[in-house]
């Protein structure tokens, strides 16, 4: 069965962007309308087979985005190997929140994190407020792995975490 890699995966980003959707996507294959606001973090995890003989195990903390939880993020992502930077592409402000969530790791969590920012909702093209082109821009910038994804219709959310454990060290 090969070789065995697990990292350390930290979910960060404002409330109801849908970082839980996000992860109950990936874990699960399941998605709620009407998810509840994450208390304190929530912590999952989810193999999966890079290649014949790799598999990354993602050991995931879904942070609660509320501001009254802000002060237990560090606890979450000081360890973390890789980040997920998570906007809401219909709310703007929320990219804001991203960026210095962004600035935060950058300075303060292990220099080698890998870190990506998604703007999720995808599929409320109808509402978005946030051009893909300005995003991207911001994460070739930052230096950040960028996609669009929507937990809901299942878009680009197994490519997040793919490109993600693509780029893990391996020793
Ligand atoms: P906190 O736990 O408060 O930090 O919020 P969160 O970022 O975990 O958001 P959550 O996953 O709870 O999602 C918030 C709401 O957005 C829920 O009602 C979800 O159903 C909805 N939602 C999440 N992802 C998507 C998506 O891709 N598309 C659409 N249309 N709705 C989504
Ligand atoms: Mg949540």
């Amino acid at each position: 069965q090969g070789k065995v890699y697990q990292f350390k995966l930290v979910l960060l980003g404002e409330s109801a962007v849908g970082k839980s959707s996000l992860v109950m996507r990936f874990v699960k294959d399941h998605f709620d309308e009407y998810r509840e606001s994450t208390i304190g973090a929530a912590f999952l995890a989810r193999s999966v087979q890079l290649e014949d003989d790799v598999t990354v195990k993602f050991e995931i903390w879904d942070t609660a985005g509320q501001e009254r939880y802000k002060s237990l993020a560090p606890m979450y992502y000081r360890n973390a190997n890789c980040a997920v930077v998570v906007y809401d592409i219909t709310q703007p402000s929320s990219l804001e929140k991203a960026k210095a969530w962004v600035n935060e790791l950058q300075r303060q969590a292990d220099p080698n994190i890998v870190i990506a920012l998604a703007g999720n909702k995808s599929d409320l093209e109808a509402r978005r407020a946030v051009p893909t082109q300005t995003a991207k821009e911001y994460a070739e910038e930052s230096g950040l792995l960028f996609f669009e994804t929507s937990a809901k219709t299942d878009t680009n959310v197994t490519k997040l975490f793919d490109e993600i454990a693509k780029l893990m060290p391996r020793d």
